[in-house]
């Protein structure tokens, strides 16, 4: 997979063109940081992005020199997020298919990014500081390293291990957990080696960022008591991602509007 997307972004410029959208409808589209013109920071990276759930672009629409692996890997990603989903309830005392009854695997995108090298990466960032805005991300790094998370204040290395991906929890899983699970801010610092390749795999409601779904998550009913009293709003779809896509990745937790 990684060598898909390589592939796909260090092919001629007028083939990776053709694929050139900032329109969130398209199932497949290639661009540079979708919060360009909301966010304050540019990101040093371009992006392959491909829809898988519920609607998968027909083959013949994904880029021909990463087809076959983007069908095989968004199939098997698509089978270890509901895995993990079903351990992710019951690590919460629900039954294993209460997050996917929630419809938290009803969409799937990935995006296939490609951080080139940089000639002053103290003066550039990969990807700033953000949280992820959905319920689970699956992430797929190569061996460069440069991804951080931060914890108690401290940007710690997320360094590589060959094989293996990185859970994220999203935004809206800590929302419906009342904070038992929590969303981690994380960043790719740009680096002078490169190019730097991850993939990332996100679980969500609705691929439809614009129109969302008028489906409302809050927290679990069966997580509160007396003692744990909700901390966030009942929150539609469209309205959480019209606020996530609108402030851009701004460093501030989306979640901040939906606190009780
Ligand atoms: C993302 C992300 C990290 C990476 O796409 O949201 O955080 O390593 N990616 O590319
Ligand atoms: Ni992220």
């Amino acid at each position: 997979m990684i060598d898909g997307i390589r592939r796909f972004h260090e092919q001629d410029s007028e083939v990776r063109k053709q694929f050139h959208s900032r329109d969130l409808k398209k199932k497949v589209m290639y661009y540079t940081n979708i919060s360009l013109f909301s966010g304050q920071t540019a990101n040093w990276r371009d992006t392959i992005g491909f829809a898988v759930a519920p609607d998968a672009p027909k083959p013949d629409e994904i880029p021909s020199v990463c087809r076959d692996i983007v069908i095989e890997y968004s199939k098997r990603i698509k089978e270890l997020g509901f895995t993990i989903l079903e351990l992710l309830s019951e690590a919460l005392g629900l039954s294993p298919s209460y997050l996917k009854e929630l419809n938290c695997a009803e969409g799937l995108f990935g995006l296939g990014h490609y951080f080139p090298p940089c000639p002053e990466p103290e003066l550039a960032i990969g990807t700033t500081k953000h949280t992820d805005g959905n319920f689970i991300t699956l992430l797929l790094q190569d061996q460069l390293g440069g991804l951080q998370v931060l914890h108690e204040n401290q940007w710690v290395d997320v360094r590589p291990v060959h094989g293996a991906l990185v859970v994220n929890i999203g935004d809206l899983l800590q929302l419906m957990t009342n904070d038992r699970f929590v969303s981690v801010y994380h960043r790719v610092l740009a680096q002078n080696i490169g190019p730097r390749i991850s993939i990332a795999s996100f679980f969500v409601n609705s691929l439809d960022p614009i129109e969302g779904t008028s489906k409302v998550y809050g927290p679990i009913k069966e997580l509160l008591s007396e003692e744990n009293q909700p901390i966030y709003k009942d929150v539609t779809i469209k309205d959480f991602m019209a606020h996530y896509y609108a402030k851009g990745l701004d460093g501030n937790s989306s979640l901040e509007p939906f606190r009780l």
